[in-house]
C-alpha cells in the first residue's frame, strides 16, 4: 500500500513534472494536493511538448488515474481549457477525478490577486495573479465556495452574493474597480458544473480504499519547500503548503501511509517572484544559468532567478519533508564549467549558519560561503548509468548527496523520459 509523496526542495520548478511522469508507468493513482494552476509542469514525451497546470501529471500516463484533492484551488474554466487542449492532442481526462471539497477560485479571487499587488508596489509577492492567494485566503475565512456547491444551484447562488457582497464592497471602496455581478458569475459557474459533473468524487474514500487494495499512489506537490505558506520565505510565498505534511491534509490520505517522500533537486537554483535567494547571480552567470538551463516561466514566462546550488536549502527540504529520496534534475546544464560554486553555509552578520537562520531578517541578510568544485566538459545528455557520467560529475552528485543529508535515487540528465539515471527504484 505505498503512498509516495513528490515534493519540490527548492522554489518550485524543480522538475516535479518529469519526475512524476517517469513514474507514471508504476503507480494507479497521481494526486494533486495543493497549488492550483500557479503550477506549471513540464513533460517531455518523445517530440512533444507538455505544460500542465491543474491537471496531475498522471493524466498522461493511460493506465493513472489522476486527481485534484481537496487542498487544490480550482480555476474551473482554466481546468475546462486545459482538459479540452488535451482532448485535441489526443490525451482522454474521462478518468479525472476531482474533489467535492475542493475550492473554487472565483473571479474576484483573480481580480483581487491583481489588484493587492499592484498596491503593494515594491513590497509586491511577484505572484502569478491567478487568485491562488485570495482563494485561499477565502477558504480560511470560512467564506469559500467548493466544488460541491456547483451540484446545488441554490447553495452556489448563495455562496456567491455573500461573497461578493463583501468583495464587491472591497473591490469598489478600496480599490475603486468595478464590483462583479453574481447573477453573470452563477450562471457562468453553473456552466462549468454541467461538464465537471462526472468528474466530482469523493476522493479520499476512494484513495485509502485503494490503498486498502494495494494499490499505488503518487502525490504529485505543486510549488516548492520555499514556498511553503508555514515554512517558506514568508510572505515571499505561495498560500498552501507543498511540503509533505501538506499532502496528507490535501488529499485525506493519513500520514501513517506515507512510505517515501521524493524530494526533486535542481542541480543549482532558481527562483521564480520576489524574496530572498541567497545564491542568486545577478551576473552573466546567472544569464548562462538561465538560458542553457532554459529557466522561464511555465505559468507566467518569466525570466527565473538563478544561481548556485545551496545546501543549506536542501538540507532544511530532507529536514521538514522528511525526504527518503532526491531526484536530482538538470545536472547536464552544468556541463562545461570549469568550477562549480556550492553554498555549504551562511554569514549572516558575521556569524556562520548551517542551517536556515530562525528569522526572515537573517535570511534576507545571508552571504553564501562557497566551496568550489571542479566541473566536467563532457556532454552528459546520453549517459544512461552513474558510471557513464565524468568522474567530477559523479563527485559532485556525491558532494550533494552528502551535504544534502537524504542519498540521491535519481538523476536527470535532460529533459526526456530516457534521459534518467536510475540509482535505485523510486517506488
Ligand atoms: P516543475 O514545475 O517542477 O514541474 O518544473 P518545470 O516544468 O516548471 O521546469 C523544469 C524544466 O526543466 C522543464 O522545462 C523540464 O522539461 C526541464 N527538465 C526537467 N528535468 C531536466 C533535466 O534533468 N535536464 C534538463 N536539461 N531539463 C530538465
Ligand atoms: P511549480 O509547481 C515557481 C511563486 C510565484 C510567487 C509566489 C506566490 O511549477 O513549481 P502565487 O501565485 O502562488 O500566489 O505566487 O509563488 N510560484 C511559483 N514559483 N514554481 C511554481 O509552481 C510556482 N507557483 C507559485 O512566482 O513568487
Ligand atoms: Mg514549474
Amino acid at each position: 500500500m505505498p503512498a509516495v509523496v513528490l515534493v519540490g526542495a527548492q522554489w518550485g520548478d524543480e522538475g516535479k513534472g518529469k519526475a512524476t511522469d517517469l513514474l507514471g508507468g508504476e503507480v494507479d493513482y497521481v494526486v494533486r494536493y495543493q497549488g492550483g494552476n500557479n503550477a506549471g509542469h513540464t513533460v517531455v514525451i518523445g517530440d512533444q511538448k507538455y505544460a500542465l497546470h491543474l491537471l496531475p501529471t498522471g493524466v498522461l500516463s493511460p493506465e493513472v488515474v489522476p486527481v485534484i484533492g481537496n487542498g487544490v484551488v480550482i480555476d474551473p474554466g482554466v481546468l475546462l481549457a486545459e482538459i479540452d487542449g488535451l482532448l485535441e492532442r489526443g490525451i482522454s481526462c474521462d478518468r479525472l477525478l476531482i474533489s467535492a471539497n475542493a475550492h473554487l477560485i472565483m473571479p474576484h479571487h483573480k481580480a483581487l490577486d491583481k489588484v493587492t499587488e499592484r498596491y503593494l508596489g515594491k513590497a509586491r509577492i511577484g505572484t502569478t495573479g491567478r487568485g491562488i492567494g485570495p482563494a485561499y485566503g477565502d477558504k480560511i475565512a470560512r467564506m469559500g465556495v467548493r466544488v460541491q456547491d456547483l451540484l446545488d444551484p441554490g447553495i452556489l447562488g448563495q455562496k456567491i452574493d455573500v461573497a461578493l457582497n463583501e468583495k464587491n464592497q472591497v473591490l469598489t471602496k478600496v480599490y475603486n474597480r468595478r464590483g462583479i455581478d453574481p447573477a453573470k458569475v452563477l450562471e457562468e459557474y453553473l456552466g462549468y458544473a454541467e461538464r465537471l459533473k462526472p468528474h466530482i468524487a469523493d476522493t479520499s474514500l476512494i484513495l485509502n480504499q485503494a490503498l486498502d487494495e494495494g494499490k499505488v499512489v503518487l502525490l504529485e506537490g505543486g510549488q516548492g519547500n520555499l514556498l511553503d505558506i508555514d515554512h517558506g520565505t514568508y510572505p515571499f510565498v505561495t498560500s498552501s503548503s507543498p511540503t509533505s505534511g501538506g499532502a496528507c491534509i490535501g488529499s485525506g490520505i493519513p500520514p501513517t501511509r506515507l512510505t517515501r517522500v521524493i524530494g526533486i533537486l535542481k542541480a543549482y537554483t532558481t527562483r521564480v517572484g520576489s524574496g530572498p535567494f541567497p545564491t542568486e547571480l545577478t551576473d552573466e552567470m546567472g544569464d548562462w544559468l538561465r538560458t542553457t538551463g532554459g529557466e522561464y516561466g511555465v505559468t507566467t514566462g518569466r525570466n527565473r532567478r538563478c544561481g548556485w546550488f545551496d545546501a543549506i536549502i536542501a538540507r532544511y527540504a530532507t529536514r521538514v519533508n522528511g525526504v527518503t529520496d532526491f531526484f536530482l534534475t538538470k545536472l547536464d546544464v552544468l556541463s562545461g564549467l570549469e568550477r562549480i560554486p556550492v553554498c555549504v553555509a551562511y554569514d549572516v552578520d558575521g556569524e556562520r549558519h548551517e542551517e536556515i537562520p530562525m528569522t526572515q531578517t537573517g535570511f534576507h541578510h545571508a552571504k553564501p560561503i562557497y566551496e568550489e568544485f571542479p566541473g566536467w566538459e563532457e556532454d552528459i545528455t546520453e549517459a544512461k548509468s552513474f558510471e557513464d557520467l565524468p568522474k567530477n560529475a559523479q563527485d559532485y552528485v556525491r558532494t550533494l548527496e552528502e551535504l544534502s543529508g537524504a542519498r540521491i535515487s535519481a538523476i536527470g540528465v535532460g529533459p526526456g523520459r530516457d534521459q534518467t539515471l536510475s540509482l535505485r527504484p523510486l517506488i
